[in-house]
C-alpha cells in the first residue's frame, strides 16, 4: 500500500493557523512528556479538552451542584435546565429532530449496550439475523454475541474489500428477509476507512431491517446528520468530540425509543411505581436510571459549543490536510506498511486522520514505547478490533490520529521519532 501512496504528490505544507488559534485553549498542550514539549496523537481514543469544557464542569459544581429532576429548589432547577439544554445542543449538533431523541450515556460502549438488551434481547429470535462488519469495535460486536447467545439470532459479517474498506457487494449478498438489524461502524477506528452508511441504512431498509451506526470516529470529526443518514440508531463517544471521559450518547428516531422497554431500572427513570410493578417516565428519562454524570453532560454540551463555533467543515478540512501529510511522510519510510484505503485516483483522500501501520521487525508496542521516550504518545496494540487485525494477519498496529489542535510540526515530530526508533532497531539488528 505504500507504493501507492509515494506515488501521490503530497500536499507539501499545511496551514496551521486553526491550530495556531486554538492550542492555547487546550491547557494539556502544553506540557512536557520526558523532558520534550507533548505531541498527541492518540486523539481517536480520546481527545483533549479545551478549558470552555474544563470551565463548564468547574462551574457547575462550584456554583450549581445539585441533583437534577429531583428538587423545587433553585440549585436543582439549576442543575437540569443546564443538562436539559446539553442535550439539545447535542440533538441540534447531529440534526435530530429532538431533544427527546438523546439519551446520555457514559460512553459509547453503553450505548451500544443500552439498544442490544433494551431492543436486541426482545426483538431477535432464532432465525433471525443481525448483519455487522469484521472492521467493528469490540462495542459493537461483542453485545451483539451476548444477543445471539441469548436468542438464537444469528450474526453475518461483511468483509473487506481488496483495499481494507465496507464490501458493499458482499454486503447486498449478505441482506434477506431474516436481516433484523445492520450494526456497523462509520468511520473504521483502525482502518480510517470512512463507510457509505447512508447506503448501507437505505438498502438495509429495503429489507425492514433497523439501522445502528457507531459514530465515534465521525462524529468528533465531521459533520453528521442522522437524517441525512436515516439511521435508526447512532451512537458517539462524548470524550473524543472534546468533552470529559464519562460522557457518551444515544440517537434514537423517537417512535423507535418509545417502543423499546428500559434498559436499567431505578430512580429518575419512573412515572409512578407501586411494590409489584413500575410505569415508566417520558422519553428520553426512562433510559436514564439514576444519578446521571451531570458534569460530564454540561460538559459535553460546552464540547458542542466549542466545535460548533469553530465549524465541523473547517475541522474536517484541516484533518484532511494533516493526514495527507502524515500519510505522505509515513509513506516515504522504508519498512513501513499503512493499512486502511489510500489515495483516490484524482489524488483526494478519503480517510479518517487516523493511520495505523506496522513496521517490519518492530513491535508496536515497542515503537509506542520509544515515541513516548520523545513525547510522542500514539496508540499500541489491537485497538479494540481484534477480529479485524485477524483479518489483516497482524496482531498488534501502532496508531498515529490527529484532531484539528494537531500542527505539521507534531507530525514531523512524529515522523523523526519514528525514523530514529527503526534506525536504533536496524543498529541493534
Ligand atoms: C469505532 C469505535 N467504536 C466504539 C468505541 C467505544 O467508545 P467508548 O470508549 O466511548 O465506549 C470506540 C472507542 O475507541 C471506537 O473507536
Amino acid at each position: 500500500m505504500s507504493a501507492t501512496l509515494a506515488a501521490v504528490q503530497p500536499r507539501l505544507t499545511v496551514d496551521d493557523a486553526l491550530a495556531v488559534q486554538v492550542r492555547s485553549q487546550f491547557p494539556i498542550l502544553s506540557r512536557q512528556v520526558n523532558g520534550k514539549p507533548l505531541v498527541y496523537l492518540d486523539n481517536a481514543a480520546t481527545s483533549q479538552k479545551p478549558e470552555a469544557v474544563l470551565q463548564a464542569m468547574d462551574r457547575y459544581y462550584r456554583s450549581s451542584n445539585a441533583n437534577v429532576h429531583r428538587g423545587a429548589h433553585t440549585l436543582s432547577r439549576e442543575a437540569t435546565d443546564a443538562y436539559e439544554l446539553s442535550r439539545v445542543k447535542v440533538a441540534q449538533f447531529i440534526n435530530a429532530t429532538s431533544a427527546r431523541e438523546i439519551v446520555f450515556t457514559r460512553n459509547a460502549s453503553e450505548a451500544i449496550n443500552l439498544v442490544a438488551y433494551s431492543w436486541g434481547m426482545n426483538h431477535l429470535a432464532a432465525g433471525d439475523e443481525v448483519i455487522l462488519s469484521v472492521m467493528e469495535h469490540h462495542s459493537n460486536l461483542v453485545p451483539w454475541q451476548f444477543v445471539a447467545q441469548k436468542t438464537g439470532a444469528t450474526l453475518k459479517f461483511v468483509r473487506l474489500t481488496e483495499t481494507g474498506e465496507f464490501d458493499l457487494e458482499h454486503y447486498r449478498s449478505l441482506l434477506s428477509d431474516r436481516t433484523q438489524l445492520v450494526a456497523t461502524v462509520h468511520v473504521s477506528n483502525m482502518l480510517g476507512c470512512v463507510n457509505p452508511v447512508a447506503e448501507i441504512a437505505q438498502l438495509a431498509q429495503q429489507y425492514g431491517a433497523k439501522v445502528l451506526i457507531d459514530a465515534c470516529q465521525s462524529v468528533p470529526h465531521m459533520a453528521v446528520d442522522v437524517q441525512a443518514l436515516g439511521c435508526d440508531w447512532l451512537v458517539a463517544s462524548g470524550h473524543k468530540m472534546c468533552g470529559p471521559t464519562g460522557s457518551g450518547f444515544l440517537y434514537g428516531k423517537e417512535d423507535l425509543l418509545l417502543s423499546m422497554p428500559p434498559f436499567l431500572g431505578g430512580g429518575e427513570m419512573i412515572a409512578d411505581v407501586s411494590l409489584e410493578r413500575s410505569t415508566y417516565a417520558d422519553l428520553p428519562h426512562k433510559f436514564e436510571a439514576g444519578t446521571p454524570a451531570i458534569a460530564e453532560a454540561i460538559g459535553l454540551g460546552a464540547a458542542v459549543d466549542y466545535l460548533s463555533e469553530i465549524g465541523m467543515d473547517r475541522i474536517h478540512d484541516r484533518e484532511q490536510a494533516l493526514t495527507a501529510y502524515l500519510l505522505a511522510g509515513i509513506s516515504e519510510i522504508e519498512g513501513v506498511r499503512v493499512y486502511g484505503p489510500s489515495w483516490t485516483e484524482s489524488g483526494e483522500i478519503d480517510r479518517a486522520g487516523l493511520v495505523s501501520f506496522t513496521v517490519e521487525g518492530i513491535h508496536a508496542n515497542d515503537i509506542a514505547a520509544l515515541l513516548d521516550e520523545e513525547g510522542v504518545e500514539i496508540r499500541s496494540g489491537h485497538h479494540c478490533t481484534q477480529p479485524l487485525h485477524g483479518e489483516l494477519g497482524v496482531s498488534a498496529t501502532a496508531r498515529a490520529s490527529v484532531y484539528f489542535y494537531n500542527t505539521q510540526a507534531d507530525i514531523d515530530a512524529f515522523l523523526k521519532a519514528l525514523k530514529s526508533t527503526i534506525e536504533f532497531f536496524s543498529a541493534m539488528a
